[in-house]
């Protein structure tokens, strides 16, 4: 099956039903994408599909097809991204495991809203769990993208 990834056309061979992770990791080699619970309750698979952040641990690489998925490798090349760059700023990741999944989320969060309040922060990041606690840093980290993405959004309109 063709599965459009990061703007790129990759072809594979894989049942329906094998999750989406699998795909990204094993087939594909993009190990940016992390697996963590498996079921679908920490966050640190999550991937973006048509937009929309999923859980790729629980997505069967069917419903992806002939969508746009985005990757922690799409956000940008050059670590240049409003939120890759508030990340570095406020040293958000400690052992780093969850942050692909955290990035992920938050940006879903700011493409949707360049004004989020403590709750819209709270309830868009609440399925990405961190055992290592760096959820203030992550919270500010939001909140300093939100400001840099809110004021280029008014310089394109
Ligand atoms: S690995 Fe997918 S939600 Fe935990
Ligand atoms: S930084 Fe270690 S799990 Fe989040």
């Amino acid at each position: 099956m063709q599965l459009k990834i990061n703007n790129e056309t990759h072809q594979v061979d894989a049942p329906d039903d094998m999750p989406l992770l699998w795909v990204l990791r094993d087939l594909l080699g993009k190990k940016g994408t992390k697996f963590g619970c498996g079921m679908g309750q920490c966050g640190a698979c999550t991937v973006h599909i048509n937009g929309q952040a999923m859980r790729s641990c629980i997505t069967p690489v069917a419903v992806a097809q002939n969508a746009e998925i985005t990757t922690i490798e799409g956000v940008d090349e050059k670590g240049n991204h409003p939120i890759q760059i508030a990340w570095r700023d406020n040293n958000v990741p400690q052992c780093g495991y969850c942050q692909s999944g955290q990035i992920m989320s938050a940006l879903n969060l700011l493409q949707n809203n360049t004004t989020p309040s403590d709750e819209d922060i709270n309830s868009a990041m609440s399925g990405n769990i961190c055992r290592c606690g760096t959820y203030p840093r992550i919270k500010q980290a939001i909140k300093d993208a939100a400001k840099v993405m809110d004021k280029s959004k008014g310089a394109k309109s």
